[in-house]
């Protein structure tokens, strides 16, 4: 953070006197202006629900230009990487700062993959769950319950430790949610393989079975391993804060992740993904591409609280740029699959070309997002779509620690503590119940 030498005055209408307050000015990005001693001086609050105008943290990871539908990993934009590097590269560059050399790739990679097994106690733990229980809600439990297995990571003081734990949860992350669906589809977990990529090793696990060889399909591991890619950070959107404000208190990283996987379950955020094929599937129902129309209106309606998942998002008022490589690999998957004609797919395409041109969208600046097309493939590659979220959970994962890991080196960092524009009962005093009512 860089001190600016333009500084801000707050004026008040009723006399108060005004006050001066320090600029900031990151590398790229809006100027911030510093509010934390305006309470002490001023007695007053900022109002902010949504953050809309509130910058949480300073942050060195992940960088987004909403207006110019521009995303950078520490400074890397997303296209580039989405073509040259691999999910575990992207993991040590948002982790360590850098991309990593051949030979620091290599020792990476054997760190995960050493990791990837999970403490045999935990399928037991698994085991109380339902067989029908929603696989976000397992994972948070998964999550939450590696504090309990791997208590020797917990010490958020200790730097190795905290370099263990986000190892410990990059590695371990696919083979919770392999062993989430295997559980729910009622067949035996298969344990990692260490020959195969990240990508392919999660695909084994989820899609083999003991029974028969499995042999990955280069298409669909490159897909997978471009999901990974674009869902690996997006700075300090909801889950993200939540993770950051959970850890604040001094929890430990599985707990505060676990938090992050709970939050990024609502259909605002993460669970648009599963909502969208759930949105295209009730479209489909209805009739199909003819009910499109029907389907736009509902949306438009004010009165109808209907939304057109997969478009839209908080930040990017122009095409997500994640939306855009997202798009380019649904095409490959399709035609590799042979599944561009499937009704499904057809109905997706449609909605989305009737949604560019319609003016209620244009003039809301609403694109689609990573999620209308990451929904799509995975679909497309056979992910069942209660497991979508899991899936941008486990690539999530990442950017929650290293977010994690910042802020706990930040000198600034404090306990989160949000104030609030009280508007409940004033002070009153409690009667006896013959007087109430
Ligand atoms: N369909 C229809 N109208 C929409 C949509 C949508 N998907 N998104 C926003 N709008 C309208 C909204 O009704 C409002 O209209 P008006 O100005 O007339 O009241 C205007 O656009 C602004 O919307 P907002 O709700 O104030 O915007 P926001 O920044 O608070 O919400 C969002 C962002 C992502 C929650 C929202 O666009 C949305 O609900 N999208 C659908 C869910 C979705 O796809 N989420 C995934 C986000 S990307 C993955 C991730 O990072 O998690």
């Amino acid at each position: 953070m860089t001190p600016s030498s333009d500084k801000a005055t707050l004026s008040f209408s009723d006399g108060a006197p005004s006050v001066e307050l320090p600029i900031y000015k990151g590398s790229v990005g809006p100027d911030v202006i510093d509010i934390r001693k305006l309470y002490a001086q001023t007695g007053k609050f900022t109002y902010d629900p949504g953050f809309l105008s509130t910058a949480s943290c300073n942050s060195a990871i992940t960088y987004i230009d909403g207006d110019k539908g521009e995303l950078l990993y520490r400074g890397y934009p997303i296209e580039q990487i989405a073509v040259h590097c691999d999910y575990l590269e992207t993991c040590y560059l948002i982790l360590y700062g850098e991309l990593p050399d051949a030979a620091q790739k290599a020792a990476f990679t054997a760190r995960i993959t050493q990791h990837t097994m999970v403490h045999e106690q935990m399928q037991f733990f698994l085991r109380g769950f339902r067989r029908d229980a929603h696989p976000m809600a397992v994972l948070t439990g998964l999550v939450g319950a590696m504090s309990a297995f791997y208590p020797d990571s917990i010490n958020v003081n200790d730097p190795h430790q905290r370099d263990i734990s986000a190892i410990r949860l990059i590695a371990k992350m696919p083979t919770l949610v392999a062993m989430a669906y295997k559980y729910n589809a009622g067949q035996p977990y298969m344990y990692p393989q260490n020959k195969l990529s990240y990508a392919a090793n999660y695909m084994r696990m989820m899609f083999a079975t003991p029974c028969d060889d499995y042999v990955p399909n280069p298409v669909i591991e490159r897909a997978l391993d471009r999901i990974f890619i674009l869902h690996a950070d997006h700075e300090q959107n909801a889950s993200t804060s939540t993770v950051r404000l959970c850890a604040s208190s001094g929890t430990n990283p599985f707990a505060a992740i676990a938090a992050g996987v709970a939050c990024l379950w609502g259909p605002a955020h993460g669970g648009a993904n599963e909502a969208c094929l759930n949105m295209l599937d009730e479209i489909q129902a209805q009739g199909g591409v003819a009910s499109i129309g029907k389907f736009i209106e509902q949306v438009k309606d004010k009165n109808s609280s209907v939304r057109l998942m997969g478009f839209g998002h908080r930040v990017y008022k122009n095409y997500d740029p994640r939306a855009k490589l997202m798009r380019e690999t649904c095409h490959e998957v399709l035609d590799a699959l042979g599944l561009h004609d499937d009704p499904l797919f057809k109905l997706a395409m449609t909605l989305e070309k009737i949604a560019l041109e319609d003016d209620y969208f244009i003039q809301r600046k609403l694109y689609p997002n990573v999620d209308f097309y990451s929904g799509i493939v995975q679909k497309a590659i056979g992910i069942p779509v209660s497991l979508f979220t899991a899936n941008f959970a486990l690539a999530r994962t990442v950017g929650w620690i290293a977010q994690l890991n910042e802020m706990l080196t930040d000198p600034e960092y404090k306990i989160g503590r949000p104030r609030q524009l009280f508007t409940g009962a004033a002070r009153r005093d409690v009667k006896p119940m013959a007087q109430r009512g």
